[in-house]
């Protein structure tokens, strides 16, 4: 069923159960707003122009002899469908934010203010090289020090959020299998892990097994060892994790998983706790995200980061 706050129903065609298709299939948040295009007709205009005097003169037979093809709504139309698009933006001001969006929930406002400086918030992603040098220069820079801090040997800037560079992540390893022509399915998950570990995993296609918690409260190293095998294609581990305990075996478990064929993702959500002291990269972790709103206080930001092997 369609959740709309406006009460307006798209004007998408339902499937059998009622439900409204979307063009990926991916249902997610259910926020649909048709195009303006497939609101209004490019055949006709929304406000009457005057009729013009003809300018071939001055452009030289360069005019242009056929319609814009821009969608014909009238203004209170147009008007319509920006409110309604603006209604569908949600916030921490609205309600409560669901698992895996730290990242939105967390983000202090003076971070957003900082983000919005015309500098940044003004770019388009198609200006000139030359003319965003200072944008680079600080990505880059920032860049390296994550690459310093972890241990890696690549960095991704790219993704939004923790569950984004989580996706990330994974699908590089995804891609490293494939090129091995490795087709293993499972990904092993935690009992702690956060709810965005499983939910990732699946997205990108495995199948997820849980890893059952020792006493202490960490990775059963025993347990996992024993499920280790040719279909694990990776164990997603949070250090540190959930309960906030730093997993003193993760060299042991990369290792292990490494010997088995299989990969490393690090779940570095927590990655505050440990900064500086220690280096993700030198304990074996292939990939891994930083939720960046936690360590490093940073608007909107997650970061994934891949090491060669
Ligand atoms: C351990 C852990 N992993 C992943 C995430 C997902 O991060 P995000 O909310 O930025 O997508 C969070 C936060 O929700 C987290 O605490």
């Amino acid at each position: 069923m369609t959740v709309n706050p406006s009460g307006w129903r798209p004007s998408t065609p339902a499937n059998e159960e009622g439900e409204t298709q979307t063009v990926t299939g991916n249902r997610a948040l259910m926020l649909e707003e048709p195009l303006l295009f497939e609101i209004g007709s490019t055949e006709q205009s929304g406000v009457d122009f005057p009729k013009f005097e003809t300018n071939s003169g001055r452009l030289g037979g360069l005019e242009r002899n056929r319609g814009i093809g821009l969608a014909g709504l009238s203004e209170p139309e147009a008007v319509r469908h920006y409110t309604r698009l603006s209604r569908q933006n949600y916030a921490i001001d609205l309600g409560l934010f669901p698992l895996g969006s730290c990242t939105m929930k967390h983000n202090p406002r003076l971070n957003e203010k900082v983000a919005r400086l015309p500098g940044f918030a003004d770019i388009h992603p198609l200006q000139p090289q030359e003319t965003v040098q200072g944008a680079i220069e600080l990505i880059n820079q920032l860049a390296f020090w994550l690459l310093d801090l972890t241990g890696m040997h690549g960095v991704a800037m790219s993704p939004k959020a923790g569950a984004h560079g989580e996706l990330c992540g994974l699908l590089c390893i995804r891609a490293a299998l494939e090129a091995r022509g490795d087709k293993r399915e499972v990904v092993l998950v935690p009992e702690s892990a956060h709810g965005t570990n499983p939910a990732t995993a699946a997205f990108a296609g495995y199948r997820v097994e849980n890893i059952p918690a020792n006493k202490a409260g960490r990775v059963d190293l025993e347990a996992l060892k024993a499920r280790l095998g040719p279909d694990v294609a990776a164990v997603m581990i949070t250090n540190p994790n959930t309960c906030g305990l730093f997993e003193p075996d993760m060299k042991a478990i990369s290792d292990a998983v490494h010997a088995a064929g299989g990969f490393v993702y690090c779940d570095g959500a927590n990655f505050n706790a440990i900064v500086g002291k220690v280096r993700p990269g030198d304990l074996g972790v292939d990939a891994m995200h930083i939720n960046l709103h936690k360590t490093f206080s940073t608007p909107h930001g997650a970061v994934a980061r891949v090491r060669d092997r």
